[in-house]
C-alpha cells in the first residue's frame, strides 16, 4: 500500500524560513490525513485526480509561514455538498479546481487566506463564498464560472458575507477587507458574478473580467457585481454583455433599521460593454446616501448609459 511521502522542505516565507512537511497526496484519504494534520509552514501536493469526500479543515498557519494547499488544474476537489469546506486561517489555495458539487469553495471563520489561480466551475449554487467573519481574504487570478446550474437565485460566482436574514443575533456577518483581483468570472454565473452583502465594508474588486452571458434575471440577477456593502472600491474591472445593468449599488437594510447599506463605494476605469439598455454603474439607492462616487474615467460601449448618479 502506498503512503503518502512527507518531505521535509524549506519554505521561504516573507524571508523567514522553517521547516515544513510536504504531503504529497493522490487518493482521497491521503488528503484528508494531511488537510487534518497540517501545521504553518507545511504545503500539500495533489496530484492530478479526482479527490470526491466531505474535504475540509480548521487547521491554521501563520503570517509568515501560511499552510499551502495546490495541485494542477485537472486535481479536482468535489463532493455532494462543499467542494472545499476551509475553517481555518493563513492559507494559500493554488491551482487546483473546485468542481460538480453544491458548492465549491466556502470559507468560514477563516481570515488572511489566498485563493489564487483556481479554477472554479459546474457547482449548483455559489462558486466561492466568505460568511462568518472571514476577513482579510484574496481571490486572485481564478477562473469561476458555470454557477448556479440548479438553484439560478443562488447561483454566485463569488460571495461575499450573508444576507441580514441569516444575520447571528442580528450581527451584520463582517467579512470585511476582502480582495478579488483579476479573475475570469462567467460566462454562465446565473447569480451575480460577485454578489457583496450588506454588513460587509472595505474590499477591493480590481483587475477582474465578467462574461455576463447566463445570468438567470431570477433575484435580480441582472449585473454583473451587486454591491449591498460599504466602502468598496471597484476599479479596472472589464464586463462584457449583461441583461440590464453592469454593477448595481444597493440598500438591502429594512427602513426601521434606520442603516442605509451600500454607500461610500468608489467606481474607477471600469470598462462596460454593455449589450444592453440599463446603465453600467446603477445607484438602486440613489439619494439615500450621498457618499457613493463615480469617476468621470468609467467607460461604456454597445448601448446602455453611464449611471444615473
Ligand atoms: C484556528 O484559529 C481559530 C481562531 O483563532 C481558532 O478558533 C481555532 O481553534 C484554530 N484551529 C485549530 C485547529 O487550532
Ligand atoms: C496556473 O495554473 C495553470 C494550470 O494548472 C498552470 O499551467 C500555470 O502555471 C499556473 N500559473 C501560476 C502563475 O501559478
Ligand atoms: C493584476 O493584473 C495586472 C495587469 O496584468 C498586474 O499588473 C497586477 O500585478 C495583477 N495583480 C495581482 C494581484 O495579481
Amino acid at each position: 500500500m502506498l503512503c503518502p511521502v512527507k518531505i521535509l522542505g524549506i519554505v521561504v516565507v516573507l524571508g523567514v524560513s522553517v521547516q515544513g512537511v510536504v504531503h504529497q497526496v493522490s487518493t482521497v484519504s491521503q488528503l484528508k490525513n494531511a488537510l487534518s494534520s497540517v501545521n504553518p509552514g507545511d504545503i500539500i501536493r495533489l496530484a492530478a485526480g479526482t479527490y470526491k469526500a466531505g474535504l475540509n479543515s480548521d487547521r491554521n498557519g501563520t503570517a509568515t509561514n501560511p499552510i499551502i494547499m495546490e495541485g494542477p488544474a485537472d486535481a479536482i476537489l468535489t463532493n455532494t455538498n462543499y467542494a472545499f469546506h476551509l475553517l481555518g486561517s493563513y492559507w494559500i489555495l493554488r491551482g487546483f479546481t473546485a468542481a460538480n458539487g453544491k458548492k465549491g469553495i466556502v470559507v468560514d471563520y477563516g481570515g488572511h487566506n489566498i485563493l489564487e489561480n483556481l479554477t472554479v466551475r459546474d457547482l449548483e449554487e455559489e462558486g466561492i463564498h466568505f460568511r462568518f467573519f472571514s476577513s482579510d481574504n484574496i481571490v486572485r487570478n481564478c477562473k469561476v464560472y458555470n454557477t448556479g446550474t440548479k438553484r439560478p437565485g443562488y447561483g454566485e460566482g463569488i460571495y461575499i458575507g450573508q444576507d441580514r436574514g441569516k444575520w447571528v443575533n442580528n450581527q451584520p456577518d463582517k467579512c470585511d477587507r476582502i480582495q478579488i483581483i483579476n479573475n475570469t468570472i462567467g460566462p454562465n454565473c446565473a447569480g451575480e458574478g460577485i454578489d457583496i452583502k450588506e454588513g460587509t465594508c472595505c474590499g477591493l474588486i480590481k483587475g477582474n473580467y465578467f462574461d455576463g452571458h447566463g445570468l438567470s434575471d431570477v433575484n435580480s440577477d441582472d449585473s454583473w457585481v451587486d454591491v449591498k456593502g460599504d466602502s468598496y472600491i471597484v476599479e479596472d474591472n472589464r464586463g462584457y454583455w449583461t441583461l440590464e445593468d453592469g454593477f448595481q449599488v444597493r440598500d438591502h437594510m429594512p427602513v426601521d433599521s434606520g442603516i442605509v447599506s451600500g454607500c461610500n463605494n468608489v467606481f474607477r476605469r471600469n470598462h462596460c460593454d454593455m449589450y444592453a439598455s440599463g446603465y453600467c454603474i446603477y445607484f438602486a439607492n440613489k439619494g439615500k446616501c450621498a457618499s457613493n462616487t463615480v469617476e468621470d474615467s468609467n467607460t461604456l460601449t454597445n448601448g446602455g448609459q453611464m449611471t444615473n448618479l
